[in-house]
């Protein structure tokens, strides 16, 4: 049969594989041999082994076994899209940035979402904070803003990051995830239950990605031809509205379809309903950080929006799907320290720690070029000119004859500080390790008016959804846990007691409960004995 795939192929449905193009029907190895045979391993004889000489079969096996990158150590399980960001309004008295100096510029831009915990394969509609990454390939190079869904987070130092991902993990013995884990954890660090607080809570089950806000959480910061320094706190605001799911069909839906967000993004996207978010700012004067009544620089807590209300900047919509999701998606290197002129940190010590950590986490998971992937650099609109050379999987030219060392006598690329300096930041002057355990500190008060903010229905649903998951934990951990709802509000303390009273918020139900019929009924078919 001499049909190609081509003449054989229709595809109708974006789903459908696409039909290769011109030129790109013959077969070949990876040298551009062509292959002969794609169906029967050269062996001696008919019934013969295997000759090692069948180069093409050794080469399709190492390769295969060679497919995988290590997944990434948090946020595995994800998708994304490419996307257009249009600025609404210049802010040029806030930030040198090109991006923001004229109303209407537009930029290309890539969205990633994730869950948090689980790994590659894991189901969608799980209880878990969501990663909300966005990447923007602007003129001055990429600006990436790696935020979650919830404008707050878990711990506020990087040195607690890795025991708090620890405890949501998988366990050492059972390999299974553990609410003995997560609720000894969180028990023991209270900074924590503003986050916990709005993960119990009906947006800790988004509807889908489209249907979720993002935030940078981090406190960040402006600069602008002054020299002036603002701290910004970023919002992504969803314009399809806030919809979540109740836990009960989440976990029927995880059952029935673990890619359920996958699905959703991809089709709405294929249908042409772009989703779209409003991008506002939280603004505050650098001077007001010495004196407001917060930190402003910890991550566990919010500005309330009458202190530093929203200043809406600019908006963006996904219209295109990846053209392939490895190269595209799974490559995709995003970290907060990618930030052009005009942006700037803060001394928020989580956001420190995450200014090394994710490169690092690249040139381990991709490797030591992955800055130089397509999917991780516009050429077109910024173009990259380093003095960066060779290192393994170099495909990009490695800059040809191009000085090698700077400053050198041959034209090679020079800084280019621009018109205006980064202002200079005052940091504190006596090192130490300061912070926990401050007893004395407010854990309580904004996860308190988060919950008093909720309806009634919306507060019942939080007890139950706190009693399916703290009910697995032992009863230490469950009173040690129970006496800080207390302090949150003492409704949400009682509410919680009251629901685990109840049978069915049992968390993890044993297999006998959840098996409803004979399952013996095989034993004794056609089948049997075999
Ligand atoms: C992914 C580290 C805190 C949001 C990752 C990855 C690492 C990491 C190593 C995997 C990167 C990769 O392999 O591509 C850390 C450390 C933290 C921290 C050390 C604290 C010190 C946070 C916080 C947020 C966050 C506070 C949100 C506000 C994300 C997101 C991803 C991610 C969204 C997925 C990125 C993507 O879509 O590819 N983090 N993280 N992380 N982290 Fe963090």
């Amino acid at each position: 049969n001499k049909a190609t795939q081509s003449e054989v192929y229709k595809p109708s449905e974006p789903t459908d594989m696409q039909a290769p193009k011109q030129g790109q029907t013959r077969l070949t190895n990876a040298a551009g041999n062509p292959v002969a045979d794609n169906q029967n391993s050269l062996t001696a004889g008919k019934d013969g082994p295997v000759l090692l000489q069948d180069h093409h079969l050794l080469e399709r096996m190492a390769l295969f076994n060679r497919e995988r990158v290590p997944e990434r150590v948090v946020h595995a399980k994800g998708t994304g899209a490419f996307g257009t960001f249009r600025v609404t309004r210049a802010i040029p008295e806030l930030t040198v940035a090109k991006l923001f100096q004229k109303e209407g510029t537009e930029c290309r831009m890539l969205a990633r979402f994730s869950q948090v915990a689980g790994e590659r394969g894991f189901a969608d509609t799980v209880r878990d904070p969501r990663g909300f990454s966005l990447k923007f390939y602007t003129e001055d190079g990429n600006w990436d803003m790696v935020g979650n869904n919830t404008p707050v987070f878990f711990v506020r130092d990087g040195l607690k990051f890795q025991d708090f991902i620890h405890s949501q993990k998988r366990h050492p013995v059972t390999h299974r995830r553990s609410e003995t884990m997560m609720f000894d954890f969180w028990s023991l660090r209270p900074e924590s239950m503003h986050q916990v607080v709005y993960m119990f809570g009906d947006r800790g089950i988004p509807r889908s990605h489209r249907h979720m806000n993002g935030y940078s959480s981090h406190t960040y910061s402006l600069w602008n031809a002054q020299g002036e320094r603002v701290y910004v706190k970023w919002h992504f605001h969803t314009q399809q509205g806030i919809q979540n799911l109740m836990e009960p069909e989440a976990m029927e839906i995880a059952g029935q379809n673990p890619d359920f967000y996958l699905q959703d993004l991809f089709e709405a996207i294929e249908r042409g309903e772009y989703p779209k978010w409003k991008v506002s700012l939280q603004v505050m004067p650098e001077a007001d950080a010495e004196t407001y009544h917060l930190d402003p620089f910890d991550l566990t807590k919010t500005w309330p929006h009458a202190d530093y209300p929203l200043m809406d900047v600019g908006e963006f919509e996904l219209n295109e799907n990846p053209d392939n999701y490895f190269a595209q998606i799974e490559q995709a290197a995003f970290e907060p320290s990618n930030a052009p002129r005009g942006f700037g940190f803060s001394p928020d010590k989580m956001l420190q720690a995450r200014l090394m950590s994710y490169a690092d986490a690249h040139r381990y998971r991709i490797g030591a070029n992955y800055a130089a992937l397509p999917v991780n650099l516009n050429q077109a609109v910024s173009p990259v000119q380093t003095y960066h050379r060779d290192g393994q999987l170099r495909f990009d030219g490695n800059f040809g004859g191009m000085p090698v060392y700077e400053p050198n006598s041959f034209g090679g690329p020079v800084q280019d500080g621009g018109e205006a300096a980064e202002p200079p930041i005052t940091v504190g002057s006596r090192a130490d390790r300061y912070g926990w355990p401050d007893t004395d500190e407010d854990y309580f008060a904004q996860p308190g008016a988060l919950y008093r903010l909720m309806r009634s229905e919306e507060q019942a649903r939080m007890h139950d959804n706190f009693a399916r998951h703290l009910g697995a934990a032992p009863d230490f951990i469950q009173g040690r846990y129970l006496a800080q709802l207390d302090k949150v509000d003492a409704r949400l303390g009682a509410g919680v007691r009251a629901s685990l009273e109840k049978p069915e918020m049992k968390a993890r139900p044993q297999i006998e409960t959840i098996l409803k019929e004979d399952h013996t009924h095989a034993a004794g078919g056609p089948l049997s004995g075999q």
